[in-house]
């Protein structure tokens, strides 16, 4: 019988059990994109595999977990595996700073994600030697997932966000002081990409509003697993309207998070 317990049980055995419900995984990249929510946590308690750290705790007596993904594709993937076989989370959001690719859009305004894609996988078609590097026709590469329910394999353009999450947090909207909040697609990528041209050829052909490192990384793992996911991205910068890294965006992105997961938990307890 103890034979066939997977890995993935004994971790769940050890750690979320403790919550009565399914908790809220909330997740940011970086220190100032997390002191937020870690801040509003009740009882919090600090967990860490490998890398990554977990802050398990309560918002208004239901339970929430703050994820540390740190930075970049890679390090969101494991993170989010992590955190889904912890704590079987009931939602996932991931939210933290971005740059803009959408010249309607300034610094301080709010992405919420109806979608994210990664914008750094390509296919580049045959050139012979000589003949240059084109990266304007290089083609944004599809990701390959094999569905859990029937080892079907299925291609992946872009992840949707939850449309019920979508929903409940576009609620929020009005209330955020700090810019607009729209509906957009977020671009995921090993990269910061600062040259205007390639900035607008993202926006133009792929339709991005902004880029950022871990969305769709995230996004993919939640989708495996089929747990509702939604990307939060406040433009922290936008080199279309020449405005710089504001880290006070990323303090202004959490607290509406905050509002949105105080939504959730009444919805959930
Ligand atoms: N391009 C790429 N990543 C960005 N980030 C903020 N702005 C940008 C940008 N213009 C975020 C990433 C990563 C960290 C370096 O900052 O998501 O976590």
């Amino acid at each position: 019988m103890f034979k066939t317990l997977s890995l993935s049980s004994l971790l769940l055995a050890t750690s979320f059990n403790a919550f009565a419900n399914q908790p809220i995984l909330v997740q940011g990249a970086m220190d100032m994109e997390t002191n937020v929510l870690i801040e509003a946590l009740d009882n919090a308690k600090e967990v860490t595999r490998g890398s990554w750290t977990f802050w398990e705790g309560e918002i208004k007596g239901y339970p929430v977990v703050v994820s540390r993904t740190e930075i970049g594709l890679a390090n969101a993937a494991a993170s989010t595996t992590l955190g889904i076989e912890l704590y079987n989370p009931k939602a996932i959001i991931n939210q933290g700073t971005s740059g803009g690719h959408d010249p309607d859009l300034q610094r301080g305004d709010i992405v919420v994600g109806k979608e994210s894609f990664n914008m750094g996988a390509y296919k580049v078609a045959f050139k012979e030697k000589g003949e240059g590097i084109h990266p304007t026709a290089w083609e944004n590469f599809d990701v390959v997932m094999r569905l859990r329910k029937d080892g079907e394999l299925v291609n992946y353009a872009h992840y949707e966000g939850d449309p019920a999450l979508l929903a409940h947090t576009m609620k929020y909207a009005e209330g955020y002081s700090h810019g607009k909040v729209v509906e957009g697609k977020i671009g995921s990528a090993d990269e910061w990409n600062r040259e205007i041209d390639r900035i607008n050829w993202f926006h133009e052909t792929l339709g991005t509003s902004t880029e950022e490192m871990e969305t769709s990384a995230a996004a993919l793992v939640a989708e495996a697993y089929d747990v509702p996911f939604i990307g939060v991205r406040v433009l922290s910068n936008t080199d279309l309207h020449k405005q710089d890294f504001d880290p006070a965006t990323a303090k202004h992105c959490q607290e509406f998070v905050l509002k949105v997961i105080d939504g959730l938990v009444a919805q959930y307890k």
